[in-house]
């Protein structure tokens, strides 16, 4: 398969986890770059579900190692949950997880601040996932945080953690928030640090290693191209680079050793947290909220929910050099007559044919859309691409010819096995 990059295309939860896991069968490394657990990655195997979201989604096959790179924000006491959630559901990690010495740590001042600025900006929030992400990157930037390297050297942690708690208290009262306790948060967080201290590694000596050898690495993407902190709908993006180049930054894996980019995107639009979406429509958000469908995984919201906007993916295309598309969710529009597609923005007379950077132009952009005949049969137990209905496939071969790049997979379902290449 080659060094593999795979982001989402669109607002995140484009069904990445879903698509890591397939692609995963083939790789022999999985690697997440960035972001934190405001990701939430779903894999359904077997009928058991699984929620991914600091742990790499490769970590449910065997025999495969699994990265946390530099470009992570890690909240040590989250990672302990999910890795003890982990070995609960008899999924091996000992041996075949690595966390970076680099990567910076989630504390518990960053989830306050993030909950305090949210709140403070009442009607104009971001609509963030509350895990702290933003504070974290931003001691990161402003090369005040602390990372793994400081949590599993007691002496070290202790004295920067004091300082970082009296001055975060000091905030945290202006904001009128209650002060935290240093003793609590360096007992939590200092037996987190002893429980992960197996994991650590040097991850990028780790991966040229891998490298070397000319192991198969699986780069996993988390949010999506348009929660970009320089390429997303600033500022209603997330803290980290979500798109390709991320992947490079966020693991020390130079450009040229990437082969390949794969975008993963569901066969209409959703987006969870404020900021504008263009196709969004609310007749399609009953219908799929009708069917217990798009809500969040991290935070259980329900998600916003619009036609393909095929303006998003192409733009997406541009920026990721995607080269093949995976298309998820597809059963999701198998009871329409008719499905729109977005083709371009209209804002009064002026057309747009990629995303416009100034948000309030965004924002008042209107939808130009072409039509497609739906199928309006299910889809869901199909498992090979001539047994799609015709009109699935016209429609699927539209979007990724719309968005720019080759269409490598097609998904009928949330299981492994609802998997079909094209
Ligand atoms: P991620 O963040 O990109 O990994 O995506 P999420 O897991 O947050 O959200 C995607 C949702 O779609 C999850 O509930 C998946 O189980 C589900 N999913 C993925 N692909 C398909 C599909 O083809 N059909 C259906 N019905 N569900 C899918
Ligand atoms: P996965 O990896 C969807 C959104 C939040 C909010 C904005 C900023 O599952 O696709 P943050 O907590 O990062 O500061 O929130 O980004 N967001 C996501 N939306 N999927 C995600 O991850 C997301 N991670 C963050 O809802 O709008
Ligand atoms: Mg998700």
């Amino acid at each position: 398969m080659a060094n593999t990059i795979l982001v989402g295309a669109q607002w995140g939860d484009e069904g990445k986890g879903k698509i890591i896991d397939v692609l995963t069968e083939e790789a022999d490394v999985v690697v997440r770059t960035q972001g934190g657990n405001n990701a939430g990655h779903t894999v359904h195997i077997k009928g058991q579900k699984y929620v991914l979201h600091l742990v790499p989604s490769g970590i449910l096959r065997k025999k495969k190692r699994c990265v946390i790179s530099n470009g992570v924000v890690v909240d040590p006491v989250s990672l302990v949950g999910e890795i003890e959630g982990l070995r609960k559901l008899g999924v091996p990690v000992d041996g075949n997880l690595f966390l970076s010495e680099t990567a910076h740590l989630v504390l518990p001042y960053h989830r306050e601040l993030d909950a305090q600025r949210e709140s403070l900006k009442g009607k104009n929030k971001i609509g963030t996932t509350k895990r702290g992400i933003g504070p974290a990157y931003g001691d990161k930037a402003a090369r005040t945080g602390l990372r793994v390297l400081d949590l599993i050297n007691p002496e070290r942690f202790r004295r920067q953690l004091e300082t970082k708690i009296k001055e975060n208290n000091e905030i945290l009262k202006a904001f009128g928030a209650k002060p935290l306790s240093f003793k609590k948060v360096h007992d939590e967080y200092r037996a987190a640090g002893d429980y992960l201290k197996s994991f650590v590694a040097n991850t990028v000596v780790l991966l040229h290693e891998a490298v070397r050898r000319g192991d198969d690495i699986l780069f996993e993407g988390a949010q999506g191209t348009f929660l970009d902190i320089d390429h997303g709908t600033y500022p209603f993006v997330t803290s980290s680079n979500t798109t390709a180049g991320g992947a490079c930054t966020g693991s020390g894996v130079p450009p040229h050793r990437m082969d390949w980019v794969v975008g993963v995107m569901k066969a209409y639009t959703t987006r969870v947290g404020e900021g504008p979406l263009p196709t969004e429509n609310a007749e399609i958000a009953d219908m799929l909220h009708a069917m217990g469908r798009e809500f969040g995984a991290t935070t259980g919201r329900a998600r916003r929910c619009g036609w393909f906007d095929a303006v998003a993916t192409r733009h997406a295309c541009m920026v990721n050099g995607i080269d093949e598309l995976a298309v998820t969710n597809i059963d999701g529009l198998d009871t329409l007559q008719t499905i729109k597609v977005c083709i371009a923005y209209r804002d009064g007379s002026k057309q747009y044919d990629y995303i416009p950077n100034d948000i309030e132009v965004l924002g008042r952009c209107q939808p130009v859309y072409a039509e497609f005949p739906g199928w309006d049969v299910p889809t869901h137990n199909v498992k090979k691409w001539k047994q799609l209905p015709s009109r699935t496939r016209a429609y699927l071969k539209a979007i990724a010819e719309l968005t720019g790049a080759e269409l490598a997979i097609a998904s009928v379902g949330p299981g492994r096995e609802q998997t079909i290449f094209v």
